[in-house]
């Protein structure tokens, strides 16, 4: 089976081409460079941006995978969650290919995709806890089987992708500032500064929106004595909130595993890629002696051979959707 993946969701267009036996023949992604003078995604200039790039991307991700539209068994899009605007040129591109073709149609939940971008080069054992930690998500999710799976806690505010570029822009850093972050938290001290962490206890439940209050005044105040303050200490701030911001998420996925006893952990979505989130996750693990992946950093952040290798997991399990299926913009 040879399943074409599109994903435009934010801002990213991205396109690639599974096949069931050879596994990834192409991964293509069109960054859009346009936001960043705005310090965020803009909606609509994603939309325009999606649909003057969504055909040669296609086109990239055939040519790569050496294949034709014809070749093409499944057309899988990403459905939602996201911007709705960008997500519909996607979609429509996607129906309309498949609708002219003849291909067989399946919508992706975005966030499904991010946890099945882990059976890309692995086939982890279920039940799989998963945390999934994206710019607009935060869940521990409990993976029973293929796409059967219980949530059991997410952010209650911010979303962990979203407090690391909010806190980060604070820190002078550009948009998006997870991997910029990551960089300069690789040099510093993590108790620089102990920021305080919401534990939420007797839930899954997350909250970041607290620490970003907290980093304000600590920069406020620290400021008043030495203007040069955030420039001096950088790496020792970034460091100091990369701890502030994994710590309860290690915290929570270590109180589920013990509840729950999965056969495998995995980690998803964009601030997977995040050094210090891995190496913890991974001492983690090593200790209540469960098998842990993370995607390939290429598949961390928005991509569409997640979008690809999900399709071809609900196809082989007859998961098509008929050409009157919407995309949604929220959970
Ligand atoms: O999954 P993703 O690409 O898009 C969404 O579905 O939201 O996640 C993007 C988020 C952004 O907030 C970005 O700053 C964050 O992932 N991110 C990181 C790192 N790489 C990406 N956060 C921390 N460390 C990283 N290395
Ligand atoms: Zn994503």
């Amino acid at each position: 089976m040879l399943v074409l993946g599109i994903e435009s969701s934010c801002d990213e267009t991205a396109a690639a081409v599974y096949s069931s036996e050879k596994g990834l023949l192409s991964n293509v992604i069109a960054s859009q460079s346009v936001h960043e003078q705005f310090g965020g995604v803009v909606p609509e200039l994603a939309s325009r941006a999606h649909q003057q790039s969504i055909w040669s991307t296609v086109e990239q991700s055939l040519t790569e995978a050496n294949c034709s539209v014809d070749d093409v068994d499944v057309v899988a899009v990403t459905q939602g969650p996201g911007l709705l605007g960008s997500l519909l040129v996607g979609f429509s591109f996607a129906k309309g290919l498949a609708l002219s073709h003849n291909k067989k149609l399946v919508g992706v939940n975005h966030m499904d995709a991010h946890i099945y971008a882990n059976w890309i080069d692995h086939q982890p054992e279920f039940p799989v806890l998963s945390l999934t930690v994206s710019g607009g998500h935060t869940q521990l999710m409990l993976v029973k089987n293929l796409f059967d799976q219980e949530l059991l806690g997410e952010t209650r505010d911010d979303a962990s992708g979203e407090a690391f570029d909010k806190i980060g822009n604070m820190l002078g850093l550009d948009y998006p500032a997870g991997p910029r972050m990551d960089k300069h938290a690789q040099n510093g001290n993590p108790k620089f500064v102990q920021f305080p962490v919401a534990h939420l206890p007797g839930t899954y439940e997350f909250s970041f929106s607290g620490l970003k209050t907290a980093v304000l005044y600590h920069i406020r105040d620290q400021k008043e004595e030495n203007p040069n303050y955030v420039e001096e200490n950088r790496d020792d701030l970034c460091a100091s909130v990369s701890e502030a911001i994994t710590k309860p998420l290690i915290k929570k996925l270590d109180l589920a595993i013990k509840e729950f006893r999965p056969k495998s952990v995995v980690l998803a979505g964009g601030v997977s890629a995040n050094t210090m989130l891995r190496e913890k996750a991974k001492v983690l693990c090593k200790k209540r002696r469960v098998p842990l992946y993370i995607p390939h950093i290429s598949y961390c952040t928005d991509n569409a051979a997640m979008i690809a290798i999900t399709g071809y997991l609900k196809a082989s399990k007859g998961l098509f959707d008929d050409f009157d299926m919407k995309p949604f913009a929220r959970l």
